[in-house]
């Protein structure tokens, strides 16, 4: 199996369509080489105090945020993996200026997405070159995020609300629990991990269907911990199986069981896995519909920020399980980094603003980011390339 990865991954005909063969041929470090000379192009067009969210390609505008955008951290987290993939130090500086303007979001007790904004920049810097300048940042970005724990209802808050003792949690906030395991192994108190494990056992229990899909959002009566109603808000319908979020629950329990070694969270990462891979109106390519029950499909839009999630988790996951779990799990990730490394997902070089995936959904009942370029994306497929050329 790992001689099958040790292969080049050859960008089959079968599965893009192309017929150019340098197109064929790319790896997946052909693909960051690339991945380098779009982000450079991107960088210069990227003002200081600026984060880049998507572009509008008929208005050929670069949309971007200020730091406090739940996406701040994936450009300069984006540009530290590739300096670390492919040695690009001017990328690396541009990421530290960018970090020295987010780091003020440290304070920020306004959302949930600090594991996002601040794990993935500063997170990512202290793991290549840990510096007290980042274990202060990440330590307090974690008393931030814990200030949102709610006793009652033993998880998190996700989003804050004017209905009076309502509490939404969202699925995707399984992704901001890496930094309070962070913080924990840091600082020796394991109240941070704590809150993780317990939210996470919350998130098991009220998130999910019996078929290991799950619901988007669970509100919860921030006094009695009661479940008030499970919703959507990015989904197609209150009980569809939106994309994105499936992806994070795969990724938000690969992270559990690596922590923890709990066999609940592997189980619980399997059959979410499972769920994903067997859906029967995946495409070949498994770069899911933006919804598993999206209205139209075959002709529905796909996701690619959701496969690139996919792709990163199952490599991960695969190092977890037994042998013929982990080549199926490699196959997948592969057919999806495939895909994505396509020309049909991947952007020529100095187009798309210069972000690498095309093709992304960010919130379709919103009318928001549709079939466009998303930092995430960006993110999360660079990371599984790292990941697939370390398999090898
Ligand atoms: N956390 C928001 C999203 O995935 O769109």
């Amino acid at each position: 199996m790992i001689k099958t990865l040790s292969a080049t991954l050859m960008l089959t005909l079968a599965i893009t369509g192309c017929k150019n063969r340098d197109e064929v041929n790319k790896t997946p470090e052909d693909v960051l080489k690339a991945a380098v000379k779009q982000y450079d192009y991107l960088a210069k067009q990227v003002e200081p105090g600026a984060y880049p969210k998507t572009y509008h390609a008929t208005k050929k505008r670069l949309e971007t945020s200020k730091s406090d955008w739940w996406c701040s951290g994936f450009f300069p987290g984006t540009l530290l993996l590739l300096d670390e993939a492919q040695g690009a130090p001017q990328l690396k500086e541009k990421a530290l200026a960018v970090m020295d303007d987010l780091k003020r979001e440290q304070y920020n007790t306004s959302t949930h997405d600090l594991g996002f904004m601040m794990y993935c920049s500063f997170g990512t810097a202290e793991r290549l070159n840990p510096k007290k300048e980042y274990e202060d940042v990440l330590m307090q970005s974690a008393k931030s995020l814990i200030t949102r724990y709610n006793k009652a209802a033993k998880c998190i808050q996700s989003w804050d609300t004017n209905n009076a003792g309502e509490m939404p949690v969202i699925i995707d906030n399984m992704m901001n629990l890496e930094l309070l395991f962070w913080a924990s192994k840091f600082s020796g108190d394991s109240t941070y991990k704590n809150i993780a494990i317990t939210h996470a056992n919350t998130t098991i229990k009220n998130h999910f269907r019996p078929d290991y899909s799950s619901y988007h959002v669970v509100v919860y009566n921030n006094k009695t911990g009661e479940v008030v109603k499970r919703k959507t808000a990015q989904g197609a319908a209150d009980n569809s199986s939106w994309a994105r979020g499936q992806a994070w629950g795969l990724y938000g329990y690969t992270v559990m069981y690596r922590e923890t070694k709990d066999s609940t969270y592997l189980s619980q990462a399997n059959h979410i896995a499972n769920y994903i891979l067997t859906y029967a109106t995946m495409p070949q390519n498994l770069i899911p519909y933006w919804d598993y029950q999206a209205p139209g499909i075959p002709n529905a839009l796909h996701d690619s920020s959701a496969g690139a999630i996919t792709a990163s988790a199952l490599i991960e996951l695969s190092g977890y399980v037994d042998k013929a779990l982990s080549t199926k799990y490699l196959e997948a990730a592969k057919t999806i980094i495939t895909a994505l490394s396509s020309p049909q997902y991947f952007a020529e070089q100095g187009t798309n603003g210069g972000f690498l995936l095309k093709h992304g959904v960010g919130s379709m009942p919103d009318k928001s980011e549709i079939d466009v370029p998303l930092t995430y994306g960006d993110y999360y497929f660079v990371e599984a390339l790292m990941r697939y050329k370390k398999v090898k």
